[in-house]
């Protein structure tokens, strides 16, 4: 949608929208390259705005941590028309999108985003980000699966999944399934699907518990929060080592 020069910087915090007239009539003000003199000027997203030379951030980044339902997709559109987790996000002028994608049907802790360098960083597999995954699956989970979970699976695609923590929740004898939580930082295509359905145990219900030190304390489903100041510069360090 294309603005008014002056309050795409007054929305930048450059100055008020009365003072970035000013410094637009003043000639300080580029538009992709080129110095625009006179008010009117409507730009987009897409235009690149300097002011004395500097790039201005056309957006205040915004971070949320959101505990996703079931039966959502985790993009910013599909093309079935199904619910998408930016659907929840409709409020806010910023637009965000997630840091990483859960499955349609699995839940939890979902971290969405306007700072695209953030999004780089922890989705990039050198930075090896811990989450952890409560699973219930099919079958009595035996301690020798979860060994084998432990020190890695051959996954589908031939490769072998990293070391993982495993744990037995529970077993539930009566309808033949357990509950397992599985710890990992690879983040693969269906990864803790394939890695429970590889010793043997398909998984029937899948929630997503943390995202490195951050978890789903306080929310329920369909619920976000804004993230603490504090919060994102830890998840730069994460992103850092
Ligand atoms: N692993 C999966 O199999 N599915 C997810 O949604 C996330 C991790």
């Amino acid at each position: 949608m294309a603005e008014r020069l002056q309050k795409v910087m007054a929305n930048a915090g450059i100055a008020s929208r009365r003072a970035s007239e000013k410094m637009i009539l003043a000639g300080r003000v580029r538009v992709n390259g080129k110095v625009i003199k006179e008010l009117g000027q409507k730009v987009d997203g897409n235009d690149v705005i300097e002011v004395d030379g500097h790039l201005i951030e056309r957006e205040e980044k915004v971070y949320y941590l959101f505990y996703k339902p079931r039966g959502v997709i985790s993009a910013a559109k599909d093309d079935k028309g199904r619910k998408v987790v930016t659907d929840y996000f409709t409020d806010h002028s910023e637009r965000v999108y997630p840091i990483g994608r859960l499955d349609y049907d699995t839940s939890g802790l979902l971290l969405l985003t306007n700072d695209g360098e953030l999004a780089n960083r922890l989705m990039h597999p050198r930075y090896k980000v811990n989450k952890t995954y409560v699973a219930k699956v099919k079958g009595l989970v035996q301690n020798e699966a979860l060994k084998q979970l432990r020190v890695g699976v051959r996954l589908k695609d031939g490769k072998k999944s990293a070391r993982a923590k495993a744990k037995l929740l529970s077993l539930d004898k009566k309808n033949d399934t357990s509950i397992v939580s599985l710890t990992i930082h690879e983040g693969r295509n269906h990864q803790v699907k394939n890695m429970l359905q590889a010793v043997g145990h398909p998984v029937k219900k899948l929630k997503r518990e943390t995202y490195g030190f951050l978890t789903l304390a306080g929310l329920t489903s369909g619920q976000y929060r804004e993230l603490t100041r504090e919060e994102v510069k830890a998840l730069y360090e994460l992103g850092n080592k």
